[in-house]
């Protein structure tokens, strides 16, 4: 079993991002023979034009995943754009991909209507993906509904290539659907994600972190008066970092009459104590750390990625 994950650097992580996808990646993780993650950074191109801020973005979530407790050791972690045989092997199964099956997905649809604009680049964007997959034989590839059709068509493409070159060619890939987790609501109650400006971080300056939880909306509910805690975005929010019986205890608090001011209070202690050590870990880490967990990275996942490479351009008549 090789699982292989990949993200895309675009900003400040939060709450949202580490229990619906963070957490359950790492874990899933966890019990592979191996794993290889990754910083999505050609992805990236397709929507950040502005070399500071895409450097500053690959660096930082190397640095959170880190923090999270992605174990270099065990894990080959590494930057997509220093490994070439990405881009070689997309041009290759760029060729064999039907426009049609690239015409059918439902992300580029939804981005072009957000307003990103339409290059080839993310047109092409699942045929990246799949060569992504398939570079690495990735026996599974955890991830969230909304990736489900990128990684089906990483098998389309496979199945493909191996109908005409050869029937072991490319290993066939497996999506793992992550485990329906409830959706994390922002401090306006609505879904959290950054395009909404709802986050609560999951790093950065304390203070700044208070004042968010601080402001999160409530209903007009009296200071003592009884609150569904299921209704309440404090109690939603809060139960993430509780086991399961302080959780029950903190809903008879609700139900019981805490005030909101009260309710916020200790959102921002759990919060707190639940982050401390990712927290302290990721100020301990520094630039020179996440340049040397990449170096080991790019050599592990560069000596994969050539064998693949071989034995596909031997394939294709490229030897
Ligand atoms: P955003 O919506 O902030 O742009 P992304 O789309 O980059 O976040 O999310 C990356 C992953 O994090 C998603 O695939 C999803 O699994 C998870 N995720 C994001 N927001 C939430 C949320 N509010 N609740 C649960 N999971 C979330
Ligand atoms: N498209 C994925 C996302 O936006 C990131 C990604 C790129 C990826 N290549 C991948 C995920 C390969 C898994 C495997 O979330």
């Amino acid at each position: 079993m090789r699982v292989l994950s990949g993200i895309q650097p675009s900003g400040q992580l939060h709450i949202g991002n580490y229990f619906g996808s963070i957490k359950p990646n790492l874990e899933f993780t966890e019990k592979s023979d191996q794993s290889l993650f990754f910083v999505a950074d050609l992805h990236a191109l397709t929507t950040i034009q502005d070399a500071s801020v895409l450097n500053k973005a690959r660096e930082d979530i190397v640095l959170d995943y880190l923090a999270c407790g992605f174990d270099p050791e065990k894990a080959i972690i590494f930057d997509q754009s220093q490994i070439p045989e990405h881009t070689e092997l997309m041009w290759i199964l760029s060729c064999i991909t039907p426009m049609g099956l690239l015409e059918r997905a439902v992300s580029y649809k939804d981005k072009v209507q957000k307003g990103i604009i339409p290059s080839v680049g993310l047109f092409a964007y699942p045929v990246l993906m799949a060569a992504d997959i398939l570079l690495y034989d990735a026996t599974h590839v955890p991830v969230g509904k909304d990736q489900k059709q990128h990684v089906e068509m990483a098998r389309d493409i496979a199945q493909k290539f191996n109908t005409i070159f050869g029937k072991d060619a490319l290993t066939i890939p497996e999506p793992v659907i992550r485990e329906e987790v409830a959706v994390v609501p922002g401090v306006d109650g609505q879904k959290m994600s950054k395009s909404y400006g709802n986050t609560i971080p999951l790093f950065g300056d304390e203070k700044k972190i208070k004042k968010i939880i601080m402001g999160i909306v409530t209903d007009s509910a009296g200071q003592n008066d009884p609150k569904d805690p299921e209704k309440s975005t404090i109690y939603i929010i809060n139960k993430l970092f509780l086991d399961k019986k302080v959780a029950e205890k903190l809903a008879d608090e609700y139900k019981s009459g805490i005030s909101y001011g009260d309710a916020k209070k200790r959102l921002f202690e759990d919060y707190m104590d639940y982050m401390k050590p990712m927290r302290e870990t990721r100020e301990k880490l520094t630039t020179k750390d996440v340049e040397e967990v990449l170096a080991s990275g790019r050599e592990r996942a560069g000596e994969i990625a050539g064998g693949t490479m071989e034995r596909v351009r031997k394939a294709v008549g490229l030897g």
